[in-house]
């Protein structure tokens, strides 16, 4: 049962390619993933969506946002299962001088993408951090626009996230429902 399990949330993983769980990994021992090392997935672009246009007026930036099917599967009122994935995009928002352009659609305009997060989460992982930073078996990555790892100081990633107990840890939990719902 233990290895079927394993065997199934594998595959999960596979479909947007993360390389880390299904290398050299037996089936008994799996790898427990720490910050920075979720891989960028390849193709989540072609995914389910999060949400679509977040708009950050107050840091200048538009965000799309994306999650893997496993993790698209959840209920609402859930926590995503192990095997979840989502991927942030954030967009510099062109600016007008030092004002951010306002579409037509009222919206921000999206410039340059600067970077992409991503958040991953697998049974025992994330355990290794100080008791205030634990966000469940949630752990964070950041990569550039190239697809390059970042070194980013990922007890801040946990500083923001680790509040949000009660929606496991999704600053838009409540936004994702309530507009997947809508669609
Ligand atoms: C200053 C607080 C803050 C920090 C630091 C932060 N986040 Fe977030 N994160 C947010 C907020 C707020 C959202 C919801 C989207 C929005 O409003 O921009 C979010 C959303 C996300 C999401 C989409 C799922 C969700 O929670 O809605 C991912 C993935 C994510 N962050 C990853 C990261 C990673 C990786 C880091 C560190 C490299 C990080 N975050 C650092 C505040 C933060």
């Amino acid at each position: 049962m233990r290895i079927k399990y394993w065997g199934l949330a594998l595959c999960a993983v596979a479909l947007w390619g993360c390389a880390e769980m299904g290398s050299a990994e037996t089936a008994s021992a799996p790898a427990k993933l720490k910050d920075g090392e979720p891989a960028l997935p390849v193709g989540y672009q072609n995914g389910p969506k999060f949400l679509s246009e977040v708009q950050r007026p107050d840091i200048k930036q538009v965000r799309e946002l994306f999650i893997n099917p496993m993790g698209a599967a959840t209920k609402a009122g859930q926590p995503f299962p192990n095997g979840t994935v989502m991927v942030m995009e954030l967009y510099k928002a062109k600016l007008d001088g030092e004002t951010p352009v306002v579409g037509p659609d009222g919206k921000l305009v999206k410039g340059d993408l600067t970077k992409v997060f991503v958040m991953a989460k697998g049974e025992g992982w994330g355990q290794d951090v100080p008791e205030n930073l634990r966000t469940g078996n949630w752990v964070f990555a950041a990569y550039g626009p190239d697809g390059l790892a970042l070194a980013e100081d990922f007890s801040k990633c946990r500083g923001c996230h680790a509040p949000l107990a009660m929606k496991d840890f999704v600053l838009r939990y409540d936004e994702y429902f309530e507009k997947r719902a809508a669609r």
